[in-house]
């Protein structure tokens, strides 16, 4: 790796391969995403504890900054960090000094500057994850928590966690992807995680103007028609429907999308009998899913939430070892004791 791989794995991997930041799927390989994922699997019993702490990242401080709206993917980022024993601080980005102009670059020196070990960051600007790890003090690490339409690592990671838990592998499986696809960074980054992961075929669902023109390049086939997508799957993730990111009309109605669309036990009743139903949430009822497919017992919508946790514990502690270890052999490289 170098600093002109077209990947970004110069950036979020060590030089021995360890994680140091955690920014996109892209470039990571299989045996990685599986460390990820085992690694995740042995903090699921910190989560089940009557004292749910590991001191993996005592006395580290990790800062949330969540410039776009976020329930899930926040309050697991926190009590992941402090499951891992972290101090951990959430700056509430509309009250912060960002609202005075100030720009993201100083908000970081200045957070920085408090000796902060890992920033845990939503933006709306695709990219803007990579712009801060580029120019980050060394010894600290960036997590993306969802940049634009570009990445949303973590979900996918913990949606392949709740997909090895129910199907125990990948190998042979079917999984579809339903919906608003164009504006989706989940969809991105769980297409590249089922296809390094060995899944037999990843099936994008959906109208065409909600499909991005390039979406089979991404390594997936595509599907117009519900009812013939839903055959032999033996997983469904369906997507909320972006409003914030559409511009212009891409849909008849939210009623005829949802006709289309909607998955309802009907559609349903297409797949496999034991199709596990899945979203990343927030989900709209009655847009994109019915109820009794939401709460329904093919349903492991809550599953994706309860794994959040022990996945951003894992990407969390891996890539403070990551930097940990770098730190260590750049002192050693320059002949200097290792604190
Ligand atoms: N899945 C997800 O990113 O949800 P939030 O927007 O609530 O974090």
């Amino acid at each position: 790796m170098t600093a002109n791989d077209p990947s970004p794995n110069h950036l979020q991997l060590t030089r021995d391969g360890q994680l140091r930041h955690f920014l996109t799927l892209d470039g990571l390989d299989r045996e990685l995403l599986t460390d990820i994922l085992d690694t995740a699997d042995s903090f699921i019993e910190v989560g089940e504890r009557r004292i749910k702490k590991v001191p993996l990242l005592r006395g580290r401080t990790v800062v949330n900054l969540f410039f776009e709206s976020s329930t899930r993917t926040r309050s697991t980022f926190e009590l992941a960090a402090k499951r891992l024993s972290a101090d951990v601080l959430n700056l509430d980005i509309s009250t912060s000094s960002t609202s005075k102009g100030e720009s993201l670059s100083d908000t970081l020196l200045n957070l920085e500057a408090m000796a902060s070990d890992m920033f845990v960051v939503r933006h709306s600007q695709s990219g803007a994850q990579h712009f801060i790890a580029e120019s980050v003090t060394p010894g600290v690490a960036i997590i993306n928590a969802g940049d634009g339409r570009h990445a949303h690592p973590t979900q996918a990671m913990l949606d392949m966690l709740t997909i090895r838990q129910h199907k125990g592998g990948f190998e042979g499986l079917k999984v579809a992807i339903v919906g608003d696809i164009l504006h989706s960074r989940v969809a991105r980054s769980q297409i590249r995680a089922l296809n390094e992961l060995g899944a037999a075929e990843v099936r994008a669902i959906a109208p065409a103007t909600l499909l991005p023109t390039d979406v089979e390049s991404l390594g997936c086939t595509v599907e117009y028609d519900m009812a013939r997508g839903m055959k032999d799957l033996d997983v469904v993730m369906m997507l909320r429907l972006q409003k914030e990111r559409m511009e212009g009309a891409l849909l008849p109605s939210e009623r005829e999308f949802y006709r289309l669309y909607g998955l309802n036990q009907e559609k349903l009743a297409l797949a496999k009998p034991d199709c596990i139903v899945m979203h990343p949430g927030p989900i709209n009822r009655g847009v994109e899913i019915e109820s009794a497919v939401a709460d329904g017992p093919q349903s492991v919508i809550l599953n994706q939430v309860t794994n959040g946790i022990a996945i951003r514990m894992a990407v969390m502690s891996m890539a403070m070892s990551g930097q940990t270890a770098e730190r260590q052999q750049k002192l050693s490289d320059t002949g200097e004791a290792a604190q």
